[in-house]
């Protein structure tokens, strides 16, 4: 999620917040400046365990990806990690944890690393964050790993640095050190993250970011998922990411890309992007992450769009034509879990939305179901003010037909700055909906 309607009310919210500059420094889909949200220059330890910076130079594909390949092997095998066994597996269309049964419910979170200062929340604001999600009966949240910058002058963290053609992960405190806060107090919490590794949108950065300063800006956005030289860069910063985590079980599940499409936020789709080359992608990208990390679950992050063509009195979703597949994706072998999205309003699905989610829902549990592989609904929101009565519904919908889980887009908490910044789907723990979500909670956990 985040949209152009929901950035400008962010933007509004921006001005008269000073915790999140990031809003007021890149915008968002139709922000005209560059990509300057970004944080301090000062670098110091990340807080957990910092490995050498990693260092791409994209010009040189195949030489880049053997020496981050090195880089990253030897820090890890000098890191003092805890080591443990827990991690979530898959069972069926169920999730597993320590052969007894997971329950996926929670919420996304997007801002967690993202926001606060250059080196994110503090450590009581992130323990306020996770007692509200706790609160709430989740057992897990989505969260973003990734902010990509040209500039570092945002004050707040940034995870991958451009000059030119030129990217460098940030491992200090300033950048994946915030991730490591969260991911202790996750820890501390006993809630497991879902990491998104890059974004469809403009929001952070994401894969326009790529296109443009490895190929010049005005490129084709579908270019992300076939240039070559676009891929090495993104599994150089995929791959220092996840073997930072390779042994941490707080982390449930990596994700590809947030949305991903056929069309970027500025960006147009190349006449030849179509299903298959998101679905080819998606599966070069999650078997090198599972060559390179055998613990964690592997998803795509997407929309779940159906490629029925002519189908659904040609309701745009279920045709193809955004360059998602789900039947197809949930087949790939290195993909452990199917993921959705669902937005009917701002999709244009309004003569019933209570009615057409449910629908979404149903149709996704049917593909599950042949799959036989979990299937989640990790966003879905409505800014109707009198959404706890549709969310009711799609909650027990859930429950019916079988769904694996879902997560609501999204927690929000009051942090000592104020407020996390409202795009119009936060839920506080004073809101209605926070109980839904967690009576809904307790009736998946009692599903099984
Ligand atoms: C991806 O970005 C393009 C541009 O906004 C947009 O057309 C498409 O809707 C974005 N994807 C998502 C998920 O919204
Ligand atoms: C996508 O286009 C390619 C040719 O560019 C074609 O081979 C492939 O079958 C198409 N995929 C789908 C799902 O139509
Ligand atoms: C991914 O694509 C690259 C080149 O585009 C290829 O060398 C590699 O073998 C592919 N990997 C997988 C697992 O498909
Ligand atoms: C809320 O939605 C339900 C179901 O659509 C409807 O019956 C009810 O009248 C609505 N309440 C308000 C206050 O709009």
């Amino acid at each position: 999620m985040i949209r152009s309607t929901l950035l400008v009310l962010a933007l509004s919210l921006a001005s008269v917040r000073a915790q999140s500059p990031v809003f007021g420094q890149c915008g968002g889909e139709n922000w005209p400046g560059p990509f300057t949200c970004v944080a301090g220059s000062v670098v110091s330890p990340g807080l957990l365990r910092p490995p050498p910076p990693v260092t791409s130079t994209v010009s040189s594909t195949t030489s880049t990806v053997k020496s981050t390949t090195s880089t990253v092997t030897s820090a890890t095998s000098t890191a003092s990690v805890p080591v443990s066994t827990a991690f979530v597996k898959t069972s069926g269309m169920k999730f597993t944890l320590n052969g007894a049964p997971y329950t996926l419910v929670g919420s996304n979170a997007y801002w967690l690393p993202l926001m606060g200062s250059s080196t994110g929340y503090s450590s009581a604001d992130l323990n306020t964050a996770f007692n509200d999600i706790v609160g709430s009966g989740a057992t897990t949240v989505r969260t973003w790993g990734f902010n990509e910058v040209t500039t570092t002058s945002g004050g707040v963290p940034y995870l991958h640095l451009w000059s030119g053609s030129t990217a460098t992960v940030n491992t200090a405190a300033t950048g994946l050190g915030s991730l490591d806060n969260v991911i202790a107090a996750a820890k501390a919490h006993g809630i497991r993250l879902i990491v998104t590794l890059t974004n469809n949108w403009s929001d952070y950065g994401g894969m326009d970011v790529y296109t443009a300063q490895i190929l010049g800006s005005g490129q084709f956005h579908d270019l992300f998922y076939t240039n070559p030289t676009v891929i090495a860069a993104f599994k150089t910063y995929v791959q220092t990411v996840v073997t930072r985590y390779a042994n941490e079980p707080t982390i449930m599940a990596w994700e590809l890309a947030n949305e991903p499409r056929c069309a970027g936020s500025n960006t147009v789709a190349s006449p030849t992007c179509n299903t298959t080359t998101i679905t080819t992608w998606a599966s070069n990208i999650s078997a090198f992450i599972k060559s390179i990390d055998k613990n964690h679950l592997v998803a795509i992050g997407d929309e779940g769009f159906f490629n029925e063509p002519g189908s659904h009195n040609f309701d745009f979703v279920y045709q193809g034509t955004l360059g998602i597949d789900f039947a197809a994706n949930m087949q790939i072998s290195t993909l452990d879990f199917g993921t959705f999205h669902m937005y009917p309003e701002s999709w244009g699905e309004n003569a019933d939305v209570e009615a057409w989610g449910v629908q979404w829902i149903t149709d996704h549990a049917t593909v599950m179901a042949s799959a036989n592989k979990p299937a989640i609904m990790e966003e879905f929101g409505i800014t109707d003010s009198n959404r706890s009565t549709t969310y009711a519904s799609w909650y027990s919908t859930v429950v019916s037909t079988g769904l694996t889980g879902d997560l609501i887009w999204q927690a929000g908490s009051t942090l000592s700055g104020g407020p996390t910044p409202n795009d119009g789907y936060m839920i506080f723990p004073t809101d209605p909906v926070y109980q839904l979500i967690k009576s809904h909670a307790a009736a998946l956990k009692a599903r099984g």
